[in-house]
């Protein structure tokens, strides 16, 4: 496809970026995919504690197409000078905030000895894969399981130089049994890695979902943070040095602002919230500090671009911050949609580049650095209603739908290029489409959201993404 497309598109269209999974979890008959969380999936995640599988068949939300011309704000691809972020080392510093507006948030410095195109946003215009490609922004990362890095190696090497376990890692894969650890799988993938040069993020160690049933059975508070304690520290001794950031708590905060409760369907509530109470959170990142005061801790969340979401997360980020805590990061899932909802009911509503944008500016004004960490780009757009007819296949995946996943892959990665010096790694939920989670509804459908294809060949939304 022609760069030059691409680089037109892109700025029609308002961005934004949209749930997650779970389209989820909106629906009527709600078809996440996996319930987020649940244990709907094939995977070899095993028995999730809560979490229903909610098949996706048919949801409701409605929209049709999107709207919003004017793009991004700003059209200014990065004027800074060169990149930000200590090149694939990866970490950025902790910067302080970056300015809203396009094309300010370069910082100086030369990316860890790749050659930087200043006018390309501090990305190396030679490069032929992805990790080069990013060398002056962030590390590029992709969730793995247990096979996948095998599988999928090939494309792995070439292209990524981060990897986090997709399932491996949770709660219930790594204690299934009280004082029990299973580090079998993770190591793997853990050993993969190191062999590879490629650096490991944690996932995650405090979640409401895909927790073993022992873990909340019977637990008084006291309970519940003496093994909460326990797994952490355990967990994260066993990876120190290993594992450079660690997802501490995962998805504490609603649509609303307000905590992740004990109230509600049940595999969406928290019975981490509702046995101990809103200070769990501050508990883990403590224990997680003390098991490796190395390791960089992020408080990772989906729906970012949801005003009320966003304003809920920096709320309780600075409460933490101002308590002490030893909070680092704030990692933000991306699980997006091919155009926002037109819904305004929808939480997919509101996701555009613009919104994603205020989540990155409002959290890094707090000193946090910022990591994508769970991107991938669905073709059905949220508010919609799919049937088994109209479900996505290899066929009905056009060229024209193609381009158009392309161009807002692109909106996106023009976003975190700007503001490369508070973002220190973007990181994809899978590899390519062969495997990836948003195909894991019991209703059989199909979703192609990744740069590769079913044979793991490069798509347009890879070019897209490496030629601006
Ligand atoms: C998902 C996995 O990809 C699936 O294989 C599993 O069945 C359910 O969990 N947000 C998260 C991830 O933080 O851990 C979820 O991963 C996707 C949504």
């Amino acid at each position: 496809m022609s760069t030059k497309m691409v680089a037109l598109s892109f700025t029609l269209f308002a961005c934004a970026c949209s749930n997650g999974p779970s389209a989820v979890g909106d629906g009527a008959s709600g078809s996440g995919p996996l319930a987020r969380g649940g244990s709907a999936g094939i995977s070899q995640v095993g028995g999730a504690a809560s979490g229903s599988a909610a098949g996706g068949a048919s949801s409701s939300l409605g929209g049709a197409s999107v709207a919003g011309a004017g793009g991004p704000g700003g059209t200014a691809s990065g004027a800074g000078t060169s990149a930000g972020g200590a090149g694939s080392a990866g970490g950025a510093s902790n910067a302080g905030s970056t300015g809203v507006a396009g094309g300010t948030s370069g910082t100086s410095g030369t990316g860890g000895g790749s050659v930087i195109d200043a006018t390309c946003g501090g990305t190396n215009g030679t490069a032929t894969n992805l990790k080069d490609k990013y060398a002056g922004c962030f590390p590029i990362g992709a969730a793995v399981d247990s096979q996948s890095y095998m599988t999928h190696g090939p494309i792995l090497k070439a292209h990524f130089n981060s990897v986090v376990a997709e399932n491996d890692m949770k709660f219930n894969a790594l204690e299934p049994n009280e004082g029990s650890f299973t580090y079998t799988n993770a190591d793997k993938i853990v050993d993969f890695a190191s062999s590879n040069s490629m650096k490991v993020r944690g996932h995650t160690l405090v979640w409401h979902s895909q927790n073993p049933s022992w873990l909340f059975t019977g637990a008084t508070k006291d309970t519940l943070i003496a093994r909460m304690k326990n797994h952490i520290k355990n967990v994260v001794q066993h990876y120190k040095g290993k594992v450079y950031a660690w997802d501490v708590v995962n998805e504490a905060i609603m649509e609303d602002g307000s905590y992740r409760s004990g109230s509600g369907d049940e595999d969406k509530k928290s019975h981490w919230y509702e046995i101990i109470g809103p200070s769990y959170i501050a508990e883990a990142f403590r224990a997680a500090h003390e098991a490796d005061p190395n390791a960089k801790l992020f408080y990772n969340d989906f729906y970012d671009y949801i005003p009320a979401k966003q304003q809920g997360i920096y709320t309780m980020l600075k409460g933490l911050l101002a308590d002490g805590v030893p909070v680092h990061g704030v990692g933000m899932q991306c699980h997006l949609n091919i155009e926002p909802s037109t819904k305004t009911d929808n939480q997919g509503y509101y996701q555009s580049v613009e919104n994603l944008e205020k989540a990155i500016v409002l959290y890094s004004s707090l000193g946090l650095e910022v990591q994508v960490t769970e991107l991938d780009l669905s073709l059905y757009i949220p508010g919609v209603s799919y049937t088994k007819d109209t479900f996505y296949t290899a066929a009905t995946f056009t060229d024209a739908l193609e381009l158009k996943q392309a161009n807002r892959y692109q909106a996106f990665f023009e976003l975190f290029r700007r503001h490369r010096n508070v973002i220190t790694g973007v990181t994809f939920w899978g590899i390519a489409d062969d495997n990836t989670w948003l195909s894991e509804f019991d209703s059989g459908r199909k979703d192609f959201p990744l740069l590769f294809d079913n044979n793991h060949q490069p798509k347009k939304a890879f070019d897209a993404v490496m030629n601006f």
